[in-house]
Parts: C-alpha cells; sequence; structure tokens
C-alpha cells in the first residue's frame, strides 16, 4: 500500500469516503497476516496508534484510534472508530475525522470525547507542519454516533500558552462540579507539563496555567496526558507518556487535585506498564462507575513485523484502574474478557525439580489466559516462574521469572522468536508469606502479564514461531511449586 499525499481543499466526507474505501481494499489482504490478533483490537488495515476519545455513549462503548488508512507506516492522522457492547467485541465503524481543513491538514492528532447534552463530541489537535507548523485545538460533533461535523468555529484553541511551546496536543476533556475543564500536554525547555483550561458551554475555552509538569526526570514532552480521580475520589491521578532523548514508558501520577489553584500537586510516581509496549493510554469513566484504560500495545521505534502485511498496531487489553485499601494502584483486566474462556484446564499443587520433566506438558495454545499461584514457601528455587510460546525442542520461548533475591518480576523475551528481544524487570516486593500470582494473558504475537492483583503489569509484542505453542513450568535454580494453575484457551473474536 502506499501513502496517499491529502489534497487541500477537498471537503471532510470525501476525504473520509476515500479513506474507508481504502481501508475496504485491504481489509482481506489483512486478514491472512499470520500476526494478526485473536481477541486485541486491530484495525481492519492500515496504521494504529493512540486510543482516542473513549467513551460510553448511549449504553455502547465507542472508541476511536490514531489511524492511516493508506498504508500500515504512521502518515496523516485520521481517527479510526468502532464501538462494543462489551469492550471484548468490537463493530467497526467509518472512519470518523479525517484531515481536511487548513487547521489539521497535517494530521488530526490526538483527542477525547464527551456526551455533550447528548451530542457526541470529540475534542482533537489539528496538526500543520507545512510552511508554518502549529498545533491547535479543535471539536467536532455527531448526532447518530457515526458521522462528525468540524465545527465551525475551530481552532478552539489556536495558539500554546506562554508555559507551553509547538507540541501542543492530546486535549483530554471532563466534567467537574458543573465546569468542563481540558487537560493537554505541552513540554518547554526540557520540561514535559501539562496545562489546564476550563469551559462552561466546551466551545469557548480559559486558560488556567500549568497543572503539572515534570521535576526534571520525566520526559521533555509530555503526550496524552490525562487527569481523574481514582479510588472513587481517594486520590487524583495523573497518566502521561514520556518523550524525550530515551524511549520512555508511560507514568502515573499520584497525588491531590486542587481545582481552586488549577493544580494538580503529585507526591509519588509509577510505572503504569513495566513491558517494552504500552503506550498512550487514556481512560474513560463508564455507567459501571470503572475507571477503564486502554493502551496501545506499541512503542515509537519498534520493529513492526507486521508492516509488509499491511497493517500495524494493536490496543492492549481494557484494564481497571482502581486503589487498593492500602492505597496502592491496581490495573485489572476487565471481566468481561472472560466470555473469551473455552478449554479449561487446572492443574493443584504441581511441582518440578530444575532438570526434571515438564508437568505442564500437555498444555499448548497461542491464545491463552493463564492464572498462576506460587507460595515462595514452597519453593527451594529462587528464580521461578512460567515459560509460554516454547518450541518443542525447547529454544524458543517467552519466560516470566521472579527472583526471590532480587524481589524483581521480568519477561524476557530475548528467545521469543522474531523482532526485538531485551528483558523488562519490575520490582515486586513479597512480604513474608505472601504468595506470587500471574495473570497472563497470550494472544497470537502478544503477551501481558498481571501480577498480584494487578500491582505490577507488562504488556510485550512477542513474534514466536506459529508452532511454538507449548507451555513449562520454571525452577531456574531448584523445585518449584505451584499451588494453583488455571489456563483456558481462549476464542477469537
Ligand atoms: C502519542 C502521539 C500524540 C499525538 C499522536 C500522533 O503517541 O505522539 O502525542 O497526538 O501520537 O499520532
Amino acid at each position: 500500500m502506499e501513502t496517499k499525499p491529502m489534497d487541500k481543499k477537498i471537503d471532510h466526507g470525501t476525504v473520509i469516503q476515500r479513506a474507508n474505501e481504502a481501508i475496504e481494499k485491504n481489509t482481506d489482504m489483512v486478514k491472512k497476516s499470520q500476526y494478526r490478533l485473536g481477541y486485541h483490537y486491530m484495525a481492519p488495515a492500515g496504521w494504529l496508534n493512540d486510543p482516542n476519545g473513549l467513551i460510553q455513549f448511549k449504553g455502547e462503548y465507542h472508541m476511536f484510534y490514531q489511524h492511516h488508512p493508506y498504508s500500515s507506516d504512521w502518515g496523516p492522522m485520521h481517527w479510526g472508530h468502532a464501538k462494543s457492547k462489551d469492550l471484548v467485541n468490537w463493530e467497526n465503524l467509518p472512519i470518523a475525522l479525517a484531515p481536511s481543513e487548513d487547521y489539521d491538514i497535517g494530521g488530526v492528532f490526538s483527542g477525547s470525547a464527551i456526551d455533550l447534552d447528548g451530542i457526541l463530541t470529540l475534542y482533537y489537535t489539528g496538526h500543520v507542519d507545512e510552511k508554518t507548523p502549529k498545533e491547535v485545538q479543535c471539536v467536532a460533533t455527531s448526532t447518530d454516533g457515526i458521522h462528525f461535523e468540524k465545527h465551525t468555529a475551530n481552532p478552539i484553541i489556536d495558539y500554546p500558552p506562554v508555559d507551553g511551546s509547538f507540541d501542543f496536543r492530546d486535549p483530554k476533556v471532563w466534567k467537574h462540579e458543573d465546569i468542563w475543564y481540558m487537560v493537554i500536554s505541552t513540554g518547554k525547555e526540557g520540561i514535559g507539563k501539562a496545562v489546564l483550561y476550563k469551559s462552561e458551554d466546551g466551545f469557548k475555552w480559559d486558560y488556567i496555567g500549568v497543572v503539572a509538569q515534570s521535576d526534571g526526570t520525566l520526559g521533555e514532552i509530555w503526550e496524552c496526558a490525562d487527569l481523574f480521580p481514582l479510588g472513587r475520589g481517594r486520590s487524583h491521578a495523573l497518566i502521561t507518556s514520556l518523550m524525550g532523548p530515551e524511549i520512555e514508558r508511560c507514568k502515573i501520577l499520584l497525588g491531590e487535585m486542587d481545582y481552586a489553584a488549577g493544580q494538580f500537586n503529585w507526591k509519588h510516581v509509577e510505572t503504569m506498564d513495566y513491558g517494552f509496549d504500552y503506550y498512550a493510554p487514556q481512560t474513560f469513566i463508564d455507567n459501571q462507575g470503572r475507571r477503564i484504560a486502554i493502551g496501545w500495545m506499541d512503542i515509537w521505534g519498534a520493529e513492526f513485523l507486521t508492516k509488509p502485511d499491511g497493517w500495524c498496531g494493536a490496543m492492549a487489553l481494557p484494564r481497571v484502574i482502581d486503589l487498593s485499601a492500602e492505597g496502592e494502584v491496581r490495573y485489572l483486566p476487565v471481566v468481561e474478557l472472560e466470555q473469551l474462556r473455552e478449554q479449561h484446564i487446572a492443574f493443584r499443587d504441581v511441582g518440578r525439580t530444575f532438570g526434571g520433566s515438564n508437568p505442564l506438558e500437555e498444555v499448548k495454545g497461542s491464545q491463552l489466559e493463564i492464572k498462576a499461584v506460587f507460595d515462595p514457601a514452597a519453593c527451594s528455587a529462587q528464580r521461578f516462574g512460567l515459560k509460554v510460546r516454547c518450541s518443542e525442542d525447547g529454544t524458543q520461548g517467552t519466560r516470566i521469572t521472579y527472583d526471590m533475591q532480587a524481589k524483581k518480576l521480568s519477561v524476557d523475551r530475548s528467545l521469543a522468536g522474531l523482532g526485538a528481544g531485551g528483558i523488562c524487570t519490575a520490582p515486586l516486593e513479597l512480604t513474608a508469606g505472601q504468595k506470587l500470582d500471574l495473570h497472563i494473558y497470550i494472544d497470537t504475537t502478544s503477551i501481558e502479564v498481571f501480577a498480584n492483583g494487578g500491582r505490577i503489569v507488562f504488556s510485550n509484542r512477542i513474534y514466536p514461531d506459529v508452532t511454538s505453542n507449548g507451555v513449562e513450568l520454571l525452577g531456574l535454580d531448584g523445585h518449584v511449586k505451584v499451588e494453583s494453575l488455571d489456563i483456558w484457551t481462549l476464542r477469537s473474536v
């Protein structure tokens, strides 16, 4: 597929129609790709990055996303669109937004959605990189939730505030006590930050100031900042994806929001996902009061092995973010995913001595859910865990291991197959008597690991041979015993 330059001054409807035709033309070819995931969201064809405009509108979940319909490379951004009743089965809808105006001709960048008195209202960044590069904030509305019109007052914010710079994007809008607030990501002089605006009607916005910024260790530019109450109001969180000289990860800052001062006073920062492939998550609150995050399960600079197959990019599984009774952040896959379960196999108190035969020999699958509970007190091994997507000869596999001495959990994809290898590691301290629980989702070319009730999460893309489908119990330096192990094969959607 070839990148097709966007013609200027063609009306929005026509640009969208062309983009939809390009997708339709390539959908069947893309379906044949051996790398397509079974139950994660992907665009039907072309390129996908950030989730945008997540909302439950008139009872249905809507997800928009950064999309280049004309090729599997990033290009002038459109907003792809899908909806779902359960966050698992997604129905693709026509492309919602396309670059068509002077203020967004370089791309319709990331943003968010609100329900404005029954009108589905999208806020996005208009990106222009021609003679005068610019990023401005825009709005588009829809009465049917499918066809969107760009507002005549666009751009609604057409220059960055003094505290920001050219990088001024990804508006996230929410309501607090009858006032609309918008946080926009930016950075200035090497300090990533988020700036805050407010509005009474959703169209006229007033600048408040810098709501939060890096202490010098958190990236030069913030992207996709999202500010929300957490744990039913016990705390506030700001998640942001960091741009800097190195590939950074996505962080969650925890603290208190002071609306009177327009400031988020953060006291603590954590990595939101320790895997190699998680970026630009966005959250929304649903009818059940759940704060749900969806992230892009890839990262800028990755190898993107699917590109020759006409597509690129997938969303990570939707996860509920909450605070535990102790005030710790937890990320749990939405329960709706249980509908994917097919065959179940359970093991209780199975062990393996280093060098001994693998008790999980009969388990096979490239789409699996695994729940494992290890009791370290019953293991003489200091490093233990599981290996998944293993080849018959044992040379290929992705290892998830806990190191008792280092107090670290890691996912090692050095021998996972094609693509980038590497080991990602997270601190995880087990108190005396505490068990290690792992909840793992494997889907063709991905692995997501939720450890200890969602305290630690890893999302990774992996590209093993299609025949590498085994699961192995690992005790790397002694005996390992798994107290309970439940494995389900998962169907495709
Ligand atoms: C984050 C990001 C956003 C931007 C979009 C462009 O991945 O860089 O800041 O709006 O992607 O596609």
